[in-house]
């Protein structure tokens, strides 16, 4: 019996597609954004294995603390245990796999598991199975690792244990946050909110859109656009591999105001500084038409808190404005009427960088000549 490969799922040709996109702008095949299948393999081989900005470090700061969240397709737990060690686990108890973790909690001495009462201490390790037979053996039942690293106020994690360390992964994030000064102090800035909204639409799509400000003038012409200056020659870019940056000054010339920079780590997160505050999003996919955007807002300590809410009030507003952009674009993309899009390169050269890393996860992918 034949089996099904990677290679059947895509249908295109990938090498094709990378040179269409390289020399006219030409973008992926339109299936890609719908297809359940190919989505599968993005959430198992991509998302799956990639360093994520998964949650402010604050959110850690004492032993005790835990929090939740899904990486890819994974359920994740991250740790802070007694002796100060962050650690992550996937969560899913070692009995019979129920969540272990079912909220972020600010201080406890146990995960226990709320189905029989299995219970593991912040480490990981299983420390008491009711009623288990004296012969089991608890020590091979402890909770099953991820990668986790502390970076500036983040923490990153990768559902891959045996994950390349961050920054050799994302071996551009330094250089890059340290030439367009993205200030990774974590004593510079504190959470004020934190939002969570589901959209209709691909993760790609929502990713496209984030990297390019050729639409700021028109899409967010009384947020953003009006802000700041979105013309290519005003900005400075970064542009390599799986972190691409951007840094756009303010439209106003009062000097107290900072510029706009965001550094963009493929595939799923964002990280945002401008006067007093920063935005860290998150891209969870969840279905080929579906993906949750979490975005954490934090004020700088010493800025005026009105004019931060300010701020993260019209950062709503510009996000509010792309939410509407992508659920149209997944609308027209479900018609199977369109073509793959058509990219204008001086404008939208970091959305191409984004898609020559799709394919470049496609081909990887494909090479496996197996499902996971
Ligand atoms: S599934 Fe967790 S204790 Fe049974
Ligand atoms: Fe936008």
């Amino acid at each position: 019996m034949r089996t099904t490969t990677t290679s059947d799922i895509f249908r295109f040709d990938i090498s094709a597609a990378k040179q269409a996109l390289n020399a006219d702008g030409i973008g992926l095949p339109p299936h890609t954004y719908t297809d359940q299948q190919i989505f599968d393999c993005e959430i198992a081989l991509l998302h799956g294995r990639a360093w994520t900005c998964f949650a402010p470090l604050e959110k850690l700061a004492h032993p005790g603390s835990v929090i939740t969240g899904q990486v890819g397709k994974v359920p994740v737990i991250v740790s802070r245990a007694r002796d100060g060690n962050i650690h992550g686990f996937v969560n899913a108890c070692r009995h019979r796999g129920y969540t272990v973790v079912e909220r972020d909690k600010a201080k406890c001495l146990t995960l226990t598991c709320r189905y029989h009462s299995w219970s593991y201490d912040l480490s990981g390790n299983l420390i008491a199975a009711p009623d288990s037979e004296e012969s089991f053996d608890k020590t091979a039942h402890g909770l099953l690792p991820i990668s986790v690293e502390v970076w500036g106020p983040f923490i990153f994690v990768n559902p891959d244990p045996d994950a390349k360390p961050l920054l050799e992964a994302m071996d551009r994030l330094e250089p890059v946050a340290r030439q367009l000064g993205f200030d990774r102090n974590p004593e510079r800035y504190r959470l004020m909110e934190t939002t969570e909204n589901d959209q209709n639409a691909n993760w790609k799509l929502w990713w496209e859109n984030a990297t390019e400000c050729y639409h700021c003038p028109t899409i967010h012409a009384s947020t953003f656009g009006a802000n700041f200056q979105s013309r290519p020659e005003n900005a400075v870019f970064q542009n390599s591999g799986f972190v691409t940056a951007t840094s756009f000054p303010p439209s106003s010339d009062d000097p107290a105001l900072k510029p706009a920079t965001a550094i963009h780590l493929f595939p799923g997160c964002h990280l945002v500084q401008e006067t007093g505050l920063m935005v860290m999003s998150r891209i969870v996919p969840k279905a080929p038409d579906l993906c949750t955007v979490i975005a954490y807002y934090f004020g700088e300590v010493d800025a005026d808190e009105s004019q931060v809410r300010n701020t993260i009030d019209l950062w709503k507003r510009t996000y509010a404005e792309d939410f509407e952009v992508v659920r149209h674009q997944q609308a027209t993309l479900a018609s199977g009427r369109t073509r793959p899009f058509r990219y204008v390169p001086s404008r939208e050269f970091q959305v191409i960088q984004h898609v020559q890393n799709v394919l470049t996860s496609y081909e990887s992918m494909s090479a496996r000549q197996q499902l996971y």
